[in-house]
């Protein structure tokens, strides 16, 4: 692997952050708002900044390296924003980038990453066959093939890979509902239906925001499942682990802080206003650099 040089050199070892620092997460653009509601909502005292790269939204199509170096270069400003995890809350970007970033920062700063949630689909189903959905760039990436390896294989689950480069943009537009989404939800996820699959393992974070579409279309057929809560849990047991959590009450605090790195911030308001739940304070702004 190419060495990723992070935008400023880092010549001593990292300081390890406060318990008041804030949780960073990052997508590729604003799915991963599904997972840092999870994590407020699990953690009420902490305070969150987001980073969304909707300037190279989205990463699905990219190469491998290219996914590596952008994800790389985004964990970096969230370290130096000053916080003191980083939860990767893209599968895309988690499927070749954990193991690089754990190496790069140590126990210091501690990387959260995520895979889809194919294990409790595997338990639960009924009829031993599970799809899938999930980037391209993800289906390439090792983790997949491992927990397919882990769970589906000893367990006899079929496992259909479905995936497609709209939906994402899609979410990104806010367009879940469009007759545009609505007909290639339909077009991609009946042969999966057809073929017998009872669950739908939603594996990129822009997908949680397609569940109201995915059920208008399929109903009680498909039950859904994605990874939020687990990271949430996840994040939570890696902060007590390191003595990060943050105790004291900052529910009257803005709760995500939300910079993005393309588009106008102020465009975004409106869709960021329908995707965030209205208990959760936010605040938008550009990234400069
Ligand atoms: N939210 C990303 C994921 O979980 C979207 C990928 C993309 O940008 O294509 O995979």
């Amino acid at each position: 692997m190419t060495a990723i040089h992070p935008i400023y050199p880092l010549n001593d070892p990292m300081p390890k952050a406060a318990a008041d620092a804030p949780i960073g997460i990052f997508d590729s653009g604003i799915g991963g708002l599904s997972v840092a509601q999870e994590i407020a909502r699990h953690l009420p005292n902490e305070h969150i900044v987001y980073y969304a790269d909707t300037a190279h939204v989205p990463y699905g199509p990219r190469d491998d390296q290219e996914i590596r170096e952008l994800t790389a270069h985004a964990i970096e400003w969230l370290y130096r924003k000053g916080c003191k995890v980083a939860v990767v809350a893209c599968n895309t970007a988690s499927a070749f980038s954990l193991d690089y970033l754990r190496a790069h920062y140590g126990e210091n700063f501690p990387i959260i990453g995520l895979v889809p949630a194919l294990k409790p689909a595997v338990l639960q189903s009924k009829t031993k066959t599970v799809a899938v959905l999930a980037t391209p760039a993800t289906f390439r990436g090792q983790l997949i093939k491992e927990i397919v390896e882990r769970f589906a294989k000893p367990a006899q689950v079929q496992v259909m890979s479905v995936t497609n480069l709209d939906l994402v943009p899609f979410v990104e537009a806010g367009a879940q509902m469009s007759a545009a989404c609505l007909q290639t939800l339909q077009e991609i996820l009946q042969p999966a239906v057809d073929q017998g699959a009872d669950f739908l393992v939603l594996g990129c974070t822009h997908y949680p925001f397609l569940k109201p579409a995915i059920q208008h279309i399929f109903g009680q057929k498909l039950t859904l499942i994605d990874s939020g809560f687990a990271v949430a849990r996840q994040t939570a047991r890696i902060l007590i682990k390191n003595e990060l959590l943050f105790e004291q009450d900052r529910k009257d605090a803005v709760r995500i802080e939300c910079y993005v790195s393309g588009r106008n911030a102020e465009n975004l308001k409106p869709i960021l206003s329908r995707l965030i739940s209205e208990d959760l304070t936010w605040t938008v702004e550009n990234i400069s650099n």
